[in-house]
């Protein structure tokens, strides 16, 4: 179906002319809301609906339900998984939470924030930074992403091991449901036992359930000192037996522990900008370490603990400690660097996967047997996050094919992947979600019964199907 232009109009009357952009009157700025941050998922839209309030996003969706037009909810459009743009129809409105930014509350005694959906991750770390409190979950992409898409989302990111997902950081919720009706659950309680925990229905839902317009979190106490140190490890068994290390002799700091193949810094030493490898000689893996607390010296101490007993476990091919602020900045850039640059190396097939931590060198081994079967050359840039057993197993075509190679085998070679995640008892989504990319694949490699209940409670909370249609479910 298409959108009536009575529809429109009425939403322009109800939000204002801020409120509503129109692709005939604005076709550049509407361009940037129907395609992903990786240009791999393209849509079209008549328009974007720009609310600025919680009552505004009622009545927009209100007015939608009643028209029986569907809406794609977005935040800084950084979803990996197509979640957050519309299908090509040109029969879905985007809802763009963008404008709602207030920092609601901050409570540094309570140990929590109240903010609105279109808060970015790092506009909500600052806030909590003010008060002398950290909100501790961090991502690449965290100056754009927003309090909503990573709720949305419930995205993980570098700090996982340490202080969990954002399921695990959220206390309340405010939501916009299908119809309209305003859920206020933005309690800032730590313990209420009052029935099914609703708030946890809606995060992690990408957008399908409803509308999340405003969110408690939890902060926690501020963690200023750092200690960091990038280590080169001959394999991945030695990256988790590292990992075991760093948590015996620094459990309670140890905040950050993430792998990076050599095929993923060398593309970020070739075009990152300032990146540089600390070390004179090339290594198969790297590590970054991390530990976070109140004294910098203590965190020293430990971390030189933590690489003393890796070395005498013969696990450490060479290893460097940030000397200060701005070596660790260029430290983390060559993990954090990888996302921004897979680009360079043509279009990627991302596959974000978890296997139990200690299953992992299992699954690098057995995957890069079968990729190599599947298509010889192909470039595996592999990265992520090994203290949650969560990698991002991203391929590049091989060096020189022409990009339509990786296109012709993406189905067999995503499918050696999965075939190998699912052999080991691990998630063919660990932190990214299904989106539209994933949702068939859900169905092929999930529980049956798991997706109809799935389905079930899609149905029960939107009946005409008008949440973000063909994601997730
Ligand atoms: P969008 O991309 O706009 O939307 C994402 C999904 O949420 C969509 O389904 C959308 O419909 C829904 N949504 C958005 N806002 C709302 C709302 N208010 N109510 C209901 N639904 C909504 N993810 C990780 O987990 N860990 C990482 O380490 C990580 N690193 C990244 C690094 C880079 C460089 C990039 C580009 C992405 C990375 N991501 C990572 C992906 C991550 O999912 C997103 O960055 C973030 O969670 C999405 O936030 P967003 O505001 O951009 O949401
Ligand atoms: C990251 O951890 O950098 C992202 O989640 C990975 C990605 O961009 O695939
Ligand atoms: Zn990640």
């Amino acid at each position: 179906m298409t959108v009536p232009d009575r529809l429109l109009d009425a939403l322009t009357t109800a939000l204002g002319s801020a409120g509503v952009l129109t692709a005939a009157a604005s076709p550049d700025d509407v361009a940037g809301h129907v395609v992903d941050w990786r240009g791999a998922h393209r849509g079209s839209t008549p328009a974007v609906l720009r609310p600025g309030s919680t009552a505004d996003v009622a009545t927009a969706v209100r007015l939608c339900h009643e028209a029986g037009v569907a809406l794609v909810p977005q935040g800084g459009n950084t979803g990996l998984c197509g979640g957050c743009v519309p299908d090509g129809s040109g029969s879905q409105l985007v809802l763009w939470l963008g404008r709602m930014r207030a920092v609601r509350d901050v409570d540094p005694v309570g140990g929590s924030a109240t903010v609105e959906a279109g808060v970015t991750l790092r506009g909500l770390q600052d806030a909590a930074a003010g008060v002398g409190r950290l909100f501790p979950l961090s991502l690449g992409s965290e100056g754009t992403a927003t309090v909503g898409g990573v709720l949305a989302t419930n995205a993980g990111g570098t700090g996982v091991l340490r202080y969990g997902m954002m399921r695990d950081l959220t206390l309340g919720l405010e939501v916009v449901l299908p119809d309209g009706q305003v859920w206020d659950g933005l309690r800032a309680l730590r313990k209420d036992n009052t029935g099914y925990d609703l708030k946890q229905l809606f995060v992690g839902a990408e957008g399908t359930l409803g509308v999340i317009t405003a969110a408690t979190v939890r902060l926690l106490p501020a963690t200023p000192a750092r200690a960091t140190a990038w280590v080169a490890v001959h394999d991945v068994a030695a990256a988790v037996a590292l990992l075991a290390v760093a948590q015996e002799h620094a459990a309670g700091d140890l905040t950050t522990f993430e792998v990076v193949s050599r095929e993923a810094v060398g593309l970020v030493l070739d075009h990152a900008p300032g990146a540089r490898d600390p070390f004179s000689a090339a290594h198969p893996w790297y590590v970054l370490v991390e530990l976070a607390g109140s004294v910098t010296e203590t965190l020293g101490t430990r971390l030189e603990e933590v690489l003393v007993a890796a070395d005498e476990r013969g696990l450490v091919a060479d290893a460097v400690v940030a000397g200060g602020p701005a070596q660790r900045t260029a430290l983390w850039l060559l993990r954090e660097g990888v996302s921004e640059v897979q680009g360079h190396a043509g279009p990627s097939l991302k596959h974000d996967v978890t296997v139990p931590i200690a299953a992992l060198p299992a699954l690098v081994a057995a995957t890069d047997r079968a990729l190599e079967a599947v298509l010889p050359g192909v470039r595996r840039i592999t990265y992520g996050h090994v203290g949650d057993g969560n990698l991002h197993h991203n391929l590049s075509k091989p060096v020189g094919a022409p990009d339509a190679v990786l296109r012709d085998r993406a189905d067999a070679l995503s499918a050696a992947i999965y075939d190998e995640v699912t052999r080991l008892g691990g998630s063919i989504s660990a932190e990214h979600g299904l989106g539209s990319a994933k949702r068939d694949l859900a169905d092929v490699y999930g529980d049956p019964v798991e997706r109809e209940l799935m389905r079930t409670v899609k149905r029960a909370l939107d009946p005409r199907g008008l949440m973000n249609p063909g994601k997730v479910v």
